[in-house]
Formats: C-alpha cells, sequence, structure tokens
C-alpha cells in the first residue's frame, strides 16, 4: 500500500471563502484540531497579506509539533522573506511559492514572458532554500498550461532546490480523465520530478475536484492539497474529508492510505464550521447531518437487518457515536460528564461545570437533549469572547397587524443601558436596540437561523456577521426561542469587534443592516 500526504490548506485557501475571517486564536484551535487529524502538513497562511495572516503563521508554526507548518508566497523576495520570518520557529518549516504558467494569467495579470516566469520560478525556490530545506513550488493555472513549457518550468525549480511540486487545478476546469494525462505525462517527462513530493491541488468551480485529486492519485501523484468542509475560494477545495474516506473505504481499488486519523473528522469538521460561521450543507458526503441518515421505510428496514445494506462506511469511523445514554433534566453530573467523554470531549473541571450550568437551563425548556443539542451547547465555549456587552433583558412585541417593537437592555461593567426601537419585524426592531444601547455603528451583511434537531422545542441556532470599519465578525447564539437566539448572536459579534477592535461606543446611530 502506498501512503499518501495531505496537505491542509483550510487556514490559507480555506480561509480565502468570502466572508470567512478567522483571529488568530480561532486558526490556531483549527490548527491544533488539524494536528490531532494527523494531517502531514498544515498551510497556515500567506504572511505577506497582511499582519494578522503573519501573526497567526507565526504563533501556528511556535506551537504546533507533528505536522510541517507551510506559509504561502509569491515568487518575489519580498514574500519569500515574509514566509521565512513567519515560519522562524517551526519545526518542519516549509515555504511554498508560486507563478502562474498559463498563457492567460501570464499575459494579461503577471504582463510577464514565459521565459521571464521561468527566470522568477527558478530564483523564487533558490531563494526560499535559503531559509528551508523544504520547498513546495506550485505552477499556478497548470491545468490551463502549455504542458511542455509547464514540464520545462518544473525540471528547472526541481534543480534550483524545490522539494515539492503542485500542478494546480487553480479555476477548477480540468476533468479526471485529462488530469490522469496530465500527472503522467509530468511523471514520464520531468527529470528527477520522482525526488519531489508530486502534489496535486484542485478547486470545485465544476464539482470535480474530489475526482479530479482521486484521478491525480491514482495516476501517480503523492500528495494532496485539500480542505475541511471543501472550504476556499469561490465554489472551495477539494474536501479533505471526502478524499480521506474514498481512500479509505475504496482501498480495493486505490490501494492508497493515508496518516488521517478518521475518527477526528466530523469533530474538525464541526470546529471549522462554527469557527468560519460556515455551515455543512445536510447532505454533503461524510460530514453533513444527513450522510448517515435513513429516511425511506425501505432504507431503514435494510439498514436495521444489516447496517451494511445502506451503510458504505461506519458513522463511528468518522467519529459520530450512537447514543447509549440519553440526557434530560434530571440527569446528573456524571452522567453529564459519561456523555461528553462517549462524545470525545475532555472538559477540565472548571469547564465542565459551566458546560453542566448550560446544560441544565436547556433542560428546563427541552425534554430531551441530544448528541447534537449538546455540541451546540459546547460550541458556546469555543467561541467564548469577552464579554464588553452583556444582553440583560430583553421584551419583543410583534404580530400581524403591530408595529414589531423591542426593548433591550445592555449592561457594559457596572454601566446599564436600556432602549428600545421599532423594526420591520421583530429581529429588526431588536437589532436597532442593540445598535442604539451599545452605541456602535455596523452593518448586517448576513443572518442564518437553522433548527439544531427536529421537534417543536428545538434548540434554534443563529449566525451573523456585521461589518466595521471593513472587518467581519461572524457571531453565533443559541436559544430555544429564536428572537433571543438571534440577539445573542448579534451581542456575540459585537463582543468580538470590541475585543478586536477596541471599538469604544459612540453615540447612538442610523441603524445600517436589515434583517
Ligand atoms: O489554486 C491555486 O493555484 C493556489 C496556489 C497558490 C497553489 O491556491
Ligand atoms: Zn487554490
Amino acid at each position: 500500500m502506498s501512503r499518501v500526504y495531505i496537505f491542509d490548506t483550510t487556514l490559507r485557501d480555506g480561509e480565502q471563502t468570502p466572508g470567512i475571517s478567522l483571529s488568530v486564536e480561532e486558526k490556531l484551535e483549527i490548527a491544533r484540531q488539524l494536528a490531532k487529524l494527523q494531517v502531514d502538513v498544515i498551510e497556515a497562511g500567506f504572511p505577506v497579506a497582511s499582519p494578522g495572516d503573519f501573526e497567526a503563521t507565526a504563533a501556528i508554526a511556535a506551537e504546533i509539533e507533528g505536522p510541517a507548518i507551510a506559509a504561502l508566497a509569491r515568487a518575489t523576495a519580498k514574500d519569500i522573506k515574509a514566509a521565512a520570518a513567519a515560519l522562524k520557529q517551526a519545526k518542519q518549516p516549509l515555504i511554498h511559492t508560486f507563478i502562474a504558467t498559463s498563457p492567460i494569467h501570464m499575459e494579461y495579470k503577471l504582463r510577464k514572458r514565459p521565459n521571464q516566469v521561468m527566470q522568477m520560478a527558478i530564483e523564487a525556490v533558490a531563494h526560499a532554500r535559503g531559509f528551508a530545506d523544504d520547498v513546495e513550488f506550485s505552477a499556478e493555472d497548470a491545468t490551463r498550461s502549455d504542458w511542455v513549457f509547464l514540464a520545462e518550468i518544473l525540471a528547472a525549480v526541481i534543480e534550483a532546490g524545490a522539494t515539492r511540486i503542485n500542478v494546480p487545478d487553480t479555476v477548477g476546469y480540468t476533468t479526471p480523465e485529462e488530469y490522469r494525462r496530465l500527472i503522467q505525462y509530468l511523471k514520464d517527462s520531468v527529470p528527477e520530478i520522482h525526488r519531489c513530493q508530486l502534489s496535486v491541488h484542485c478547486h470545485n468551480d465544476l464539482g470535480l475536484a474530489v475526482a479530479n485529486s482521486l484521478a491525480a492519485l491514482q495516476a501517480g501523484a503523492t500528495q494532496v492539497e485539500c480542505t475541511i468542509n471543501g472550504l476556499g475560494e469561490r465554489a472551495g477545495n477539494a474536501s479533505l474529508e471526502e478524499i480521506v474516506m474514498a481512500l479509505a473505504t475504496r482501498q480495493d481499488t486505490y490501494g492508497l492510505e493515508t496518516k488521517i486519523v478518521t475518527e477526528h473528522i466530523y469533530r474538525t469538521s464541526h470546529l471549522v464550521s462554527v469557527l468560519t460561521g460556515i455551515s455543512v450543507q445536510p447532505n454533503k458526503a461524510i460530514v453533513g447531518a444527513n450522510a448517515f441518515a435513513h429516511e425511506s421505510g425501505i432504507h431503514q428496514d435494510g439498514f436495521l437487518k444489516a447496517p451494511s445494506t445502506y451503510e458504505i462506511m461506519t458513522p463511528q469511523s468518522i467519529g459520530l457515536h450512537q447514543s447509549r445514554l440519553v440526557l434530560g433534566k434530571h440527569s446528573g453530573r456524571h452522567a453529564f460528564r459519561e456523555k461528553l467523554k462517549e462524545m470525545g470531549y475532555h472538559l477540565t473541571e472548571i469547564e465542565l461545570e459551566k458546560a453542566f450550568e448550560r446544560f441544565i437551563s436547556l433542560a428546563d425548556k427541552k425534554k430531551e437533549i441530544s448528541d447534537r443539542d449538546l455540541e451546540a451547547l459546547l460550541k458556546e465555549d469555543l467561541i467564548a469572547v469577552p464579554e464588553s456587552f452583556v444582553l440583560d433583558y430583553i421584551h419583543v412585541s410583534s404580530g400581524n397587524s403591530t408595529v414589531p417593537t423591542a426593548t433591550v437592555r445592555l449592561l457594559r461593567g457596572e454601566v446599564v443601558v436600556e432602549e428600545a426601537a421599532c423594526g420591520a419585524g421583530p429581529i429588526d426592531a431588536v437589532y436597532r436596540a442593540i445598535d442604539r444601547a451599545s452605541g456602535i455603528m455596523v452593518q448586517l451583511q448576513s443572518y442564518a437561523l437553522r433548527a439544531v434537531t427536529g421537534g417543536k422545542d428545538a434548540l434554534g441556532e443563529v449566525t451573523v456577521r456585521i461589518t466595521s470599519n471593513g472587518s467581519d465578525y461572524v457571531g453565533r447564539g443559541m436559544s430555544t426561542d429564536v428572537i433571543e437566539a438571534s440577539a445573542k448572536a448579534y451581542v456575540h459579534a459585537l463582543n468580538k469587534l470590541v475585543y478586536e477592535q477596541g471599538e469604544s461606543p459612540k453615540s447612538p446611530v442610523a441603524i445600517e443592516g436589515e434583517v
């Protein structure tokens, strides 16, 4: 069985998903989980892009052990120096430099001739090798490049010291058959390519990213670049969980293995979804809420007789466990602790106590607490930020023939601020009242509400994205009352803003967001 190396780029290409903006602490949390998953490489960021990216890459490089830590750099001295500086403390630093090689990119984006691009690529790799023993070169838009030129530039960068060669399908244009032939062609025509990791990196514009990656692995690629939940530019990147589980489930076909601890897949997906604010679609392969649900009678009947009738992999293999314990309002700390252990959560005594308090208050409103409810409950710790504003009181009056009106009370330290407002709907009214009470000018970019489980007493989970001074902040709130959940999410986003920007309240403001 040959080994496939997993290069995770959730924190770099995945973070380029429109609307995602992770703080340094959030990126570190994801990196810790990726290390538990045992990916081979974590691409931590693009250090020259912003001070935040630099800081996050440096923090991950300093703390995370196990995977190699990669930093992206264009083929320029400035970018490479920034990447090298950010990776200074990494145990296994990997500088990843790239330049576009397709005629369309060279002519319109770079405005350079192929020989100039070749020169820049060679210089970049040689420069990067001055800082790190492990250097990856990516030929951006490789799949729309001239194959002969591509082979020449790859041969040249290998001679200059590249240890990993990446052949990206940057715009998600290729097909499995064509990509397989390209990889085969490069293996046959690039001298010394066998000394390097031969990497593939696929985008999902035609929904073929995973299929293309698997085809390339069959043709002999040794490394695959992918993201958790398939996050990434436009339609996203190839999804890590789908590639890994395809290789694990169809070893008979692929004969390839990874060292991913698949039992960590579900938690990693969940963490990334919580911290990015991007929900996983219910029918998403492997990690979607319906991936292991059986709805039709015929399927249920077959599944109950033998799970293998309709399940090609077990939920346990990705870390989803069938409940032995059902919790309710009479459950004590012991059962609560056991349940969390069974779900793979190991909390400290303090964390456990805080979670237990929230559990008891939820159990007062909801008869049975499911695993999904507990996960939602635990999220509150993951997303916690210092509470500059505390939502103390909320009252809403609404109906089909009244003007929706809301009163809210926010605590800011010792200061109590109470405000009221009318709105187009109850949530609009609440947000206008919170705007007045907080005194912070923001724009509401998006609002999403989902039920965590089925049933009339389901927990409602609200995710909002607000913008202030060009930065985005994602807030989440949960409650069996969706208006309270909406208010909590908004206040959570404001608290993040205050924490990160040090925003001080301004005088009461015009409301710019609409629900
Ligand atoms: O899609 C792409 O080409 C990239 C490169 C920087 C590897 O993300
Ligand atoms: Zn990419």
